[in-house]
């Protein structure tokens, strides 16, 4: 049957849809690939965008995705829609990587498949705006400059509290805590699982007993961002803070990336994970997942986590895989430890973890650097310490050590 639609005349002008819009800056961050693509000197350093590199410079496909991709292009059948969880084995064999044997096999934990990291943030936020409580998002300062618009762009509170201790360049835990006290039951608390983006600064072990504490007796609930596993400390050490959470916690969830760890950055390879109270819960925290995926991005892309799964299906795959990883992660402990030997005011970043550290440097410095020296780092003063190489550490220090504030 055909309605018939009753036609009014236009009495007013019309109201353009997009007239409202306003201008918005571009992402400081990714501007930067573009910023030190032009720049034409040749020793130029490039400390900006998050992406690992080697002593070459360069950042190679690693050879077990290498061998993979091969066996897809051989073996492949099909390119036919998986569904909205994505590839379900390569969530099963990456599990045990993150949780553990044991906690992978929890059956109050359930795990889809997402576009990188930054999608299983965005699905999590989505979830937690679908619960009745709309809970505000604690997220500690400074931290990843997507974090907040993740989840303001979901609908949801955003409160910061402070993470970093400037001077000491570790920890403020003291002051962290003390914003957390005032939380309300039900808040979500974003946290980084293993090395800080973008301090590199870790909490110990007992700052994370200490803080699994405050969320118990204040019914806080983790939001767990990993996305650097294996890259600090190594694969178990950079998880244990996400295993003692899960195993304290009641409910959690928990962000994954495999850009970094498995070098896929623009395949966009993640998963997300979420704990929930009991079987019931579990099942509906499922299906909403998998009703926000189908209209968030329908299915995640297939090809990077098909290539993981390759890996992680075959002991020899993964034993190289392994291996390349800790590679990655010496080279960039090692370029810590020199820049900790050759400048006293940088021995702090001798003792934290991961790719990234935050330089005591005002914005004008940071500008002047990429002015006159050709040096590229964030805005904030955050470095990608895998950009150096061991012949530009020293260059790069004395570059840098006039305008040290501290
Ligand atoms: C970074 O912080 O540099 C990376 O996580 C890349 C990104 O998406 O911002």
């Amino acid at each position: 049957m055909i309605v018939a639609v009753e036609t009014r005349p236009l009495t007013s002008a019309r109201i353009p849809l997009f007239g409202t819009l306003e201008r918005q800056p571009a992402d400081a961050l990714l501007g930067l690939i573009g910023l030190c693509r032009r720049d034409p000197r040749p020793d130029k350093i490039d400390l900006g965008v998050g992406v690992y590199r080697n002593d070459a410079g360069e950042t190679p496909v690693l050879r077990a995705i290498k061998d993979a991709e091969h066996r897809l292009a051989d073996t492949q059948a099909t390119k036919a829609y998986l569904g909205a969880e994505g590839d379900a084995r390569f969530v099963e064999l990456l599990a045990p990587i993150v949780f553990g044997a044991a906690q992978a096999a929890e059956p109050c934990l359930t795990g889809v498949q997402t576009p990188g990291g930054t999608g299983a943030l965005r699905l999590g936020a989505e979830l937690v705006a679908r619960g009745s409580r709309q809970p505000t998002v604690w997220i500690g300062t400074p931290t990843w400059p997507n974090h907040a618009p993740i989840f303001r762009e979901a609908g949801l509170e955003v409160r910061a509290h402070p993470f970093f201790d400037a001077v000491t360049g570790t920890v403020d835990f003291s002051a962290m805590v003390g914003a957390l006290e005032q939380a309300t039951a039900g808040d979500v608390v974003l946290l980084h699982g293993c090395c800080h983006n973008p301090t590199g600064a870790e909490l110990t072990q007992a700052q994370w007993a200490d803080l699994i504490a405050l969320l118990t007796k204040r019914q806080l609930t983790p939001f767990i961002d990993l996305a650097y596993q294996g890259l600090g400390r190594g694969l178990d050490s950079d998880a244990a803070a996400t295993r003692a959470l899960l195993a304290a916690m009641p409910e959690a969830i928990v962000a994954y990336s495999c850009d970094k760890n498995f070098g896929l950055y623009r395949d966009r390879v993640g998963a997300l994970w979420v704990k929930a109270a009991d079987g019931a819960a579990i099942a509906a925290v499922r299906d909403n997942l998998l009703v926000l995926a189908r209209s968030l991005w329908s299915m995640p892309p297939d090809h990077g986590a098909a290539a993981v799964r390759e890996i992680l299906e075959d002991a020899a795959l993964t034993g190289l895989w392994k291996t390349e990883l800790e590679d990655m992660r010496a080279r960039i402990a090692g370029l810590r430890a020199a820049l900790a030997h050759a400048e006293p005011r940088l021995s702090a970043l001798g003792d934290q973890g991961g790719m990234f550290a935050m330089l005591p440097l005002t914005h004008e410095a940071v500008l002047e650097l990429r002015t006159d020296h050709g040096i590229y780092m964030a805005d904030s003063g955050r470095i990608n310490i895998a950009g150096l190489r061991s012949e530009t550490v020293a260059p790069f220090v004395a570059a840098i050590a006039p305008h040290l504030q501290r």
